[in-house]
């Protein structure tokens, strides 16, 4: 039975990407964390933030999960929950995916739109809302993905290391997208205490306030924050690089073109960032990035010519059928 799976994060494949680019002296690794059963590099976080709740006694099936999620932490939580008989309410803003709701309702969670708020901040909205519920339902208890340990910790005991592993500990750059900045801060301490010369590179949307970035409209869920979130001021990449939304569309695109990869808008930022950065890379490096998550929840949005040409202002080149 040593091949039977559990229904936990399990480690995903790294893979070799050859024709994203055209720099033959520079390889180039995907880790596909778009495999998760929920689809995302949240089920790491969505299942460490439950299990140090679990095992400290906080909760129990029968108890209620109150958090804030922009949607892929929603989905994660929402599965993971249902699973151990606890209930979930996900608070969301106007900028989740549509389908994303769907999916979460779907494993029995409850949705809690907050619809926009008069000053723009749609993460201090959420925030608020997640105290208001807190206060209405005693014992219930929020899992804090913007401040608790346990989110980085995910990707330091899991992320990394499998990294690592399938690249024979050797990776000169790696591209992470940021919003709470807890995939970052796990890969990070994994980098420091081995003493790794690894090079983090934080991808981060234009319109972002992380990393001392200015705020603007954002339109696509999954990276950036509106407000500075605790785990971040612990955040020290290497290189931060921000990126607008029609770069994020045209990454999407080469990497679903080029590789055959369907990725959402961050791995889309990641794949505008490595374009950026390549020249200033030196030759026989090795780069790795993480998908993640899948291109599904965005096929009307990132991959839709209407979508992008009304809310981004045009449509990029090649984008048509091939
Ligand atoms: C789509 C997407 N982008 C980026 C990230 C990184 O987010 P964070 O900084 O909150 O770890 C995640 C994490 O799961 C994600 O699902």
């Amino acid at each position: 039975m040593d091949s039977v799976g559990t229904l936990e994060p399990f480690a995903t494949p790294t893979v070799r990407l050859d024709k994203l680019f055209d720099v033959p002296d520079i390889q180039v690794f995907a880790k596909l964390d778009s495999l998760q059963l929920s689809g995302s590099t949240k089920e790491r976080t969505a299942a460490s933030l439950l299990d140090a709740f679990i095992s400290s006694g906080r909760l129990a099936p029968g108890g209620t999960v109150i958090e804030s999620t922009s949607g892929n932490l929603g989905i994660s939580l929402s599965r993971q929950c249902i699973v151990r008989g606890i209930r979930f309410i996900a608070v969301v803003d106007e900028n989740a995916n549509g389908s994303a709701l769907q999916i979460m309702r779907a494993y029995g969670a409850e949705v809690d739109l907050v619809l926009n708020p008069a000053d723009g901040n749609k993460l201090a909205a959420r925030r608020q809302r997640v105290q208001d519920l807190l206060a209405q339902h005693p014992g219930a208890v929020t899992t804090n993905q913007y401040g608790s340990p346990d989110n980085p910790a995910a990707h330091y005991s899991s992320t990394m290391p499998e990294i690592m592993k399938a690249l024979d500990g050797n990776l000169d750059f790696l591209f992470v997208a940021t919003s709470t900045t807890g995939t970052l801060l796990g890969c990070q301490n994994y980098v420091r205490e081995h003493r790794l010369s690894t090079q983090l590179v934080a991808v981060d949307a234009l319109g972002s306030v992380l990393f001392d970035g200015e705020s603007a409209l954002r339109r696509l869920p999954g990276l950036g924050a509106g407000v500075v979130p605790e785990l971040s001021l612990q955040a020290k990449p290497d290189h931060v690089l921000r990126i607008k939304e029609i770069d994020m569309v045209r990454g999407c695109r080469r990497l679903a073109y080029r590789e055959g990869i369907l990725a959402g808008a961050s791995t889309g930022a990641i794949v505008a960032a490595m374009d950026q950065m390549l020249p200033e890379i030196p030759a026989g490096s090795r780069i790795a990035f993480l998908v993640h998550d899948s291109g599904v929840p965005y096929l009307h949005t990132v991959y839709d010519n209407d979508w992008v040409k009304e809310n981004l202002g045009e449509v990029p080149e090649n984008s048509g059928a091939q």
